[in-house]
């Protein structure tokens, strides 16, 4: 059975990936990602917010430097402290590409043009095959229009891509109106992939404390189709590399995945709550499954079931809409 695929003009030995986690970060947990099959991996992000905190204490301390009290320059923090942030990260990505023998995608996160996409250059050079650029963008703000939202999207993406010679590709929400329209403008701007659809953390709201508080919960499989749907649709829109981020938790949400035209399913909550090794049970029941369906490798199966080659195309669009409420039944005993 061959499972090979092809994202972002990387050969990947099958179409697990282990997604941004603490998983991803440590040398020993990626180690057993890599054990258990994992194709790639995709370390955690260098955030923005703290790429940016960093340059500010660092210049409060610059500033500081030069006030002239020099009986205080025992109690200033000291510069390498201020160094840590990327430093650590770039170390880490250097120890990653050391040890490991499939790729390591680095991945950046924020939501404007401001020099800390510089770090882009820096992640290059320590090795990363590849950069995920995950803008997670919360659009708020009534005086801004849907087009102004997307050309940030764009202008954080073109600022990124210049800085580097390596593959970038964009790690998307799906709160747009227009999502074909914004991955199309993404890719004519050089993204080499998509990854659909980053998940909102919502905050809750504290009934007893009246505090609204941030919440992660892992996913679940029914996060998939949502994934899948869009998947199916923009295959043969784009050439790009398509990712499905979401849901991607038994070999059955791997094999729809690809079925729409997905090039690799990431997965991360699955990860997080059953371990590493469960990559290698996801990959051994997908290929029972190519085998009883007779298919021999995972680019025949890419695409099979994407819009244009589905019985039915319209199912991925508003057709049988009205059919599927109108056939919905109650649970016994709720009369209507
Ligand atoms: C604990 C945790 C940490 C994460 N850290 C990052 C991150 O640093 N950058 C990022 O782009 N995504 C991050 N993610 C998102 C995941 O990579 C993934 O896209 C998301 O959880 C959806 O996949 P899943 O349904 O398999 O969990 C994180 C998710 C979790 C649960």
């Amino acid at each position: 059975m061959d499972l090979s695929t092809q994202y972002m003009g990387l050969d990947l030995k099958n179409p697990i990936v282990a997604s941004s986690s603490p998983l991803t970060w440590a040398l020993e947990s990626s180690l057993a990602l890599q054990k258990a099959g994992a194709a790639a991996i995709i370390m955690p992000s260098l955030f923005e917010e703290q790429i940016e905190h960093e340059q500010a204490q660092l210049d409060r301390f610059i500033h500081q430097q030069s006030i002239g009290h020099s009986e205080t320059n025992g109690f200033h923090p000291q510069l390498t402290d201020y160094m840590d942030y990327q430093n650590k990260y770039l170390n880490q990505l250097e120890l990653l590409k050391r040890e490991l023998s499939i790729p390591v995608i680095a991945s950046l996160n924020g939501i404007s043009e401001g020099g800390w996409v510089q770090n882009a250059q820096d992640l290059e050079q320590a090795g990363a095959d590849a950069l995920e650029l995950n803008i997670y963008y919360v659009a708020a703000n009534p005086e801004e229009s849907s087009a102004q939202v997307e050309q940030r999207y764009l202008s954080v993406f073109e600022a990124v891509k210049q800085c580097v010679k390596i593959p970038v590709g964009v790690k998307l929400t799906h709160q747009f109106s227009a999502i074909s329209s914004m991955v199309k403008q993404l890719e004519q701007a050089g993204a080499a992939g998509i990854s659909l659809f980053n998940r909102f953390y919502q905050p809750d709201i504290d009934l007893e404390t009246l505090h609204i508080e941030p919440k992660l919960e892992l996913s679940s499989s029914s996060e998939a189709l949502l994934r899948i749907r869009w998947i199916a649709i923009l295959r043969h829109q784009l050439s790009l590399s398509l990712a499905i981020t979401g849901g991607m938790h038994s070999s059955e949400d791997v094999l729809k995945g690809l079925l729409a035209g997905a090039d690799i399913t990431c997965m991360c909550s699955v990860l997080l709550e059953k371990g590493p090794e469960h990559i290698g049970r996801v990959l051994e029941q997908m290929s029972l499954w190519m085998m009883d369906k007779e298919y021999e490798s995972v680019n025949q199966l890419k695409g099979s079931l994407s819009y244009i080659n589905a019985v039915n195309p319209a199912a991925f669009e508003r057709a049988n809409y009205v059919e599927i409420l109108n056939s919905y039944s109650p649970a016994s005993g709720v009369q209507v």
